[in-house]
Formats: C-alpha cells, structure tokens, sequence
C-alpha cells in the first residue's frame, strides 16, 4: 500500500465573497487570530505526516510563497533586535522537511480542473486534497483521522458531515449506507442539489483523500455545476469502478468562505488563544447581552 504524502491544495478562487478585502491578496492569507487560514491547513497535512504540500495557485496569490519561504530580512531584523520569540515564529512557518511545489492553474475552471493540474507532481499515488476554506477544528486533526481510515481500507474518502437539509445548494451531497462507526460507504454523490432533490444530507466539506485514478476521470468531465469541472463529477465517476468511503470527523468546522462562518472561528480561536482567551472572554461577556 502506496503511503499519502503528497497534499493539494487548490488557492486559486478569487474570493469574491470577501472583496475588498480580496481585491489583492489571497483569501486563504486571510487570518483567524495570526495564523493565515492556509498555515492552518498545511500544519493539518504536516499532523498527517504529509510531506510535499503542492499549491495550485493563481493570480495574485505570491503572498503564499512568499509565506512558506525564508524571509532573509525579517530574520536578520528579528534577530538583530534580540526577538527570538518573533524569530521563532517566522521560522517555524513550515518544517524544513516540507517541500512547497507550486502549480499555476492557467484558468479558474473549477475545483476539478485545480485537481487535475497536480497529475504532474502526484502521478500514481493516492492523495490529500484540503480546502483550506474550511477550517476544520478537531482535537485529532482531521486530516490525520482520514489518513487513519485510509491504511484501513486503501481506497478513497471524503470528509463529511451533516448539514440543515436547507443548506444542501452549497455541497457536495452523498448518498451512503453504514459501513462501521463513522464510515459510509458511498454510493451516489451530487454537487450542490436544491433541498428537494438532495439524496440526504451528508455533505462534503473540504477533505478528501483521493486514489490517483481519479486524474482518468477528472480528464474527461464536462462542466457541471456553475459551468466548472466539478470535483464532485470526477468522484461520481471514480465511485463507479473503486470503492469510495465517507468518513464522519470529528471536529467542529466553520466555513470560512462565508463571512458569518469566518467571524465564528475569530470568536472560537480567540477563545482558545493561551494570550487572549480570558481577556477577549471577559470582553465578549459584556458585548453578548448589551
Ligand atoms: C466545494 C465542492 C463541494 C464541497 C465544498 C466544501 O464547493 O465543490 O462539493 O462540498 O467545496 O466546502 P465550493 O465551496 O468551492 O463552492
């Protein structure tokens, strides 16, 4: 059995939902407390024990090499001014045992599209894709759990977890039938149904663990959905000739492609933050019932 060690992660949306503050520089730079939601996601796949972390990026999205690489002057500055604490934060971006690849997807022609630019550099090993959007808080980190179901069953997996039935237009939905505690086995998938024809509503949130047949399929995808080559489509039909597994995490997400889910994270990660959680919580006490 081939082991994961080769992450994707697609950053090339344009993050309209958040202009301006997209306007010229990435969304996944954005941060929750000081951490840029793209460091969240990466410091996931390094739990996993993940090792080339491969950024399909766009656009205006330097900002992110530029984050994962040395920065000389900022160092020697840190240092000159006897910052270590500082110093060790900047260094400590990304272990040095990581390789950063990137990709540059030509044009934004969907999430399925940004995956099958990685065939390159993934070639024929199974893989992680991590949508760093969804910020995904578990006490085992998701990424992690996932690759632990994988050395299980060696096929693919995704993230999944219930959603309000009126919620079904913004995921991929599943159709499933219980495999073990957690684990679905997969037998239908459709990218974002309107309530009424959702087959449930298990949705698919931004985690996959993926076999690399699913570049065959990728290939040869029409667009669907919104006109893009949807992800969703290529795993419709890779399930029809492998084995295709969801996996019920356990963590708390909190979509931060979405304003509201982007301020509940602000306010969950305050909360857990060694520095501030007792002076923001004193704070946030006097603003809940004003
Ligand atoms: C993408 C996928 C969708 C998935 C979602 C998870 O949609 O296409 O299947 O459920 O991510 O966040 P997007 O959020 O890019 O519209």
């Amino acid at each position: 059995m081939k082991r994961i060690t080769k992450a994707v992660f697609p950053v090339a949306g344009l993050g309209s939902r958040f202009l301006p503050a997209t306007k010229a520089s990435p969304k996944e730079m954005m941060p929750v407390v000081e951490k840029p939601l793209i460091q969240y996601a990466v410091e996931e796949a390094v739990a996993a024990g993940i090792t080339d972390m491969v950024f399909i990026t766009g656009r205006n999205k330097r900002s992110i090499e530029d984050h994962f690489d040395t920065a000389y002057e900022l160092e020697a500055e840190l240092a000159a001014d006897g910052k270590q604490e500082l110093l060790h934060i900047v260094q400590e971006v990304i272990p040095g045992h990581v390789n950063c690849i990137y990709i540059r997807q030509p044009k934004a022609l969907g999430l399925g599209h940004a995956v099958l630019c990685a065939q390159p550099v993934v070639q024929d090993e199974p893989f992680a894709v991590i949508l760093a959007d969804d910020l995904i808080d578990g006490e085992i980190p998701i990424v992690r759990q996932m690759v632990d179901v994988y050395e299980r069953h060696h096929c693919s997996i995704l993230g999944v977890q219930d959603v309000p039935r009126e919620h079904t237009r913004r995921y991929g939905i599943v159709s499933a039938a219980n495999l073990e505690p957690n684990v679905e086995r997969v037998n239908g998938i459709i990218e974002k149904p309107r309530p009424e024809d959702a087959p449930s509503t298990l949705a698919v949130v931004g985690r996959y663990i993926l076999t690399p047949r699913i570049f065959h399929h990728l290939a040869q995808v029409q667009a669907g959905a919104g006109g893009e080559i949807q992800l969703t489509d290529g795993i419709a039909a890779l399930m029809l000739e492998e084995k295709l597994l969801a996996y019920r995490f356990a963590g708390i997400r909190y979509d931060c492609g979405s304003k509201l889910g982007y301020l509940q994270a602000q306010v969950a990660f305050g909360l857990k933050h060694p520095e501030l959680r007792d002076e923001f919580a004193a704070y946030l006490a006097t603003v809940r019932n004003p």
